[in-house]
């Protein structure tokens, strides 16, 4: 009987995780399974040039701890308009070679915009599963994506690092932190690292609730503030979100004030415990998904335990931090402020 044959491959943002999912799907799918497994190369970009490698048992040991990911990526979007108007149709490119390389099932990890392109092959017939990959935390349809608690805890140690610096100089130490249009890095990092002000894009903020906040700090002899800034947070387009922050500070208050872009170490490196656990769980199950012939789902995580969402639920959504959460409500009682009117009515700022 013929082997079932399944291609994998990981798009868009890299995330610390990868391989461990990649190596989850591999080892289930040949250990208990006895299929065939091909890793693809850059994305859908690979599977359009038709570049791949066998995966077998032997090339996919040893990968758990590695960061990045050992097929590569690319943020390329088949299903993008304007590629169509330039006659490459890109999607039946894939298609075609998915029938040419003999699959009988395609696993697709990457964030909300792969489960996208994921959920387009699947509704135009191909065999597709979904893995949910992302530091952002924002892929609709999963309580938590692997590569974002790695994400957390550098983001974490970096603020630990901010304090004792802000201290020794009695300034301002603003990070800002990834997250494309969500808070959730910013906000999970923040309390945990012990931010004062945590600014994300799912609560709008008021410049001056920032300064009076700040104001009232240095008043009552706080010799130093740590500010969490999302990169994502409401800005003039050619900001970057901490510099646009700082520089309000230092025209409104003459506070010292230096800024830290955490930028891409937050998707480097090996993943943590938490991440290597949840991307084995969903490697795992989505080739127990792929033994049962179950398709067009998305692995999802939802209360600790691992299950599915059919692909089309997903649509390219983002999850974004609910602005009554909460976590953010505890936060609030402890002080931190979030740069919004519910926090000058609380100090009756106004
Ligand atoms: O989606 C993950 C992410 O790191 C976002 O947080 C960030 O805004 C974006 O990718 C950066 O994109 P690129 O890697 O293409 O520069």
């Amino acid at each position: 009987m013929k082997k079932k044959r399944i291609g994998i491959l990981t798009a868009g943002g890299d995330a610390p995780g990868i391989n461990a999912a990649i190596r989850g799907v591999a080892k289930t799918a040949i250990l208990e399974y006895n299929m065939e497994v091909i890793g693809i190369s850059s994305g859908f970009t690979g599977l359009i040039n038709k570049e791949y490698i066998e995966l077998k048992e032997s090339n996919v040991s040893g990968i758990l701890t590695l960061g990045g990911t050992i097929l590569g990526t690319s943020r390329e979007k088949p299903y993008n308009k304007k590629q169509i108007q330039d006659a490459i149709d890109k999607p039946q490119i894939i298609k075609n070679n998915y029938h040419e390389l003999e699959l009988d099932c395609l696993v697709c990890i990457g964030g909300n915009g792969t489960m996208k392109t994921a959920s387009k092959l699947s509704q135009e017939g191909l065999n597709v599963i979904g893995i949910p990959k992302t530091i952002d935390n924002d892929v609709w349809g999963t309580d938590a994506t692997f590569g974002f608690d790695s994400a957390v805890s550098i983001a974490t140690e970096a603020i630990d690092r901010l304090h004792t610096t802000a201290n020794s100089h009695k300034r301002i130490m603003i990070i800002e932190v990834m997250g494309h249009n969500a808070g959730w890095i910013a906000l999970h990092s923040g309390i945990a690292g012990g931010g004062d002000l945590i600014l994300i894009p799912e609560i709008p903020y008021q410049e001056d609730v920032i300064l009076k906040y700040l104001a009232e700090r240095a008043n009552v002899h706080k010799a130093y503030s740590i500010i969490v800034v999302a990169e994502g947070i409401e800005k003039p387009k050619k900001e970057k979100a901490g510099e646009y922050i700082a520089k309000l500070i230092d025209n409104k208050l003459g506070y010292e004030t230096r800024v830290t872009v955490l930028g891409y170490i937050q998707r480097g490196g090996t993943p943590s415990a938490t991440d290597r656990i949840l991307a084995t769980r969903f490697g795992t199950y989505a080739a127990e998904l792929i033994s049962k012939n179950k398709y067009g789902q998305m692995v999802a995580i939802h209360n600790q335990n691992i299950s599915s969402i059919p692909l089309s639920e997903t649509s390219g959504q983002s999850k974004l931090v609910p602005a009554d959460a909460s976590i953010i409500k505890k936060a609030r009682k402890i002080g931190v402020c979030f740069g919004d009117k519910q926090y000058a009515k609380l100090k009756d700022m106004y």
